[in-house]
């Protein structure tokens, strides 16, 4: 069975508290364009983690995409198929999110719509994804520790 990068690592579990951090802020957004309440200095900083934190996921999806292409695992069996099939399901709806957050934010509010609907293309195939990892969990299979930080200290 084809290993992670200690790179493919660090990077898959930084980007998915990075996620959590998406999610935990983007509340405070509409908050800060309320235009009968004048902005919270705690809102106005959310938003803005919320702003670079988004950024720098585009950055590592997009960092994430080419070590897939320079390492791609082998396709045997349907399984490997869907699991790749998600994998690049999750990097486009990332990238597109990333990308739809700075058209809306810079250059064209009233795109803030595709914003929302990747969000829950992201959180549909995030399911599938846990989906899957259980089933693995359960089949103690090997597949989860290959994107185990723990059990890969020492190896390259
Ligand atoms: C992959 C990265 C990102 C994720 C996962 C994400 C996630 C979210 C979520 C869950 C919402 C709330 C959607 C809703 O109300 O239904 C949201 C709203 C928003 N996000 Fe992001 N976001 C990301 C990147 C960005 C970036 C890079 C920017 C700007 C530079 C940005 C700017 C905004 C704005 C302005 C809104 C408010 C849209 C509105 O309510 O009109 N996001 N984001
Ligand atoms: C927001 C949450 C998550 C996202 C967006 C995500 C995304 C991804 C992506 C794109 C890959 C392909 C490899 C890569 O580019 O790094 C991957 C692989 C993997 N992820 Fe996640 N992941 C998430 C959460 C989790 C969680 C919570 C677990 C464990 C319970 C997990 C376990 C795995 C495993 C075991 C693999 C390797 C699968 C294989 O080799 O076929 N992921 N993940």
């Amino acid at each position: 069975m084809p290993k992670y990068s200690r790179l493919q690592i660090v990077i898959h579990w930084v980007v998915v508290a990075m996620i959590i951090i998406q999610w935990s802020t983007a509340d405070a957004i509409p908050r800060t364009h309320n235009p009968l309440l004048p902005a919270k200095e705690w809102d106005l900083f959310l938003h803005m983690v919320h702003n670079y934190c988004g950024i720098g996921i585009g950055a590592l999806v997009l960092l994430r995409m080419a070590l897939r292409l320079r390492q791609r695992p082998q396709i045997n069996h349907f399984r490997d198929l869907a699991a790749a099939t998600i994998h690049w399901g999750l990097y486009g709806s990332l990238a597109a999110q990333a990308a739809t957050g700075v058209i809306v934010t810079y250059f064209w509010a009233p795109a803030a719509w595709s914003h929302k609907a990747l969000w829950y293309v992201t959180l549909v195939l995030v399911g599938l994804h846990l989906t899957a990892a259980l089933w693995h969990g359960i089949r103690r299979d090997g597949v989860l520790s290959r994107m185990s930080p723990s059990l890969r200290i020492g190896r390259k």
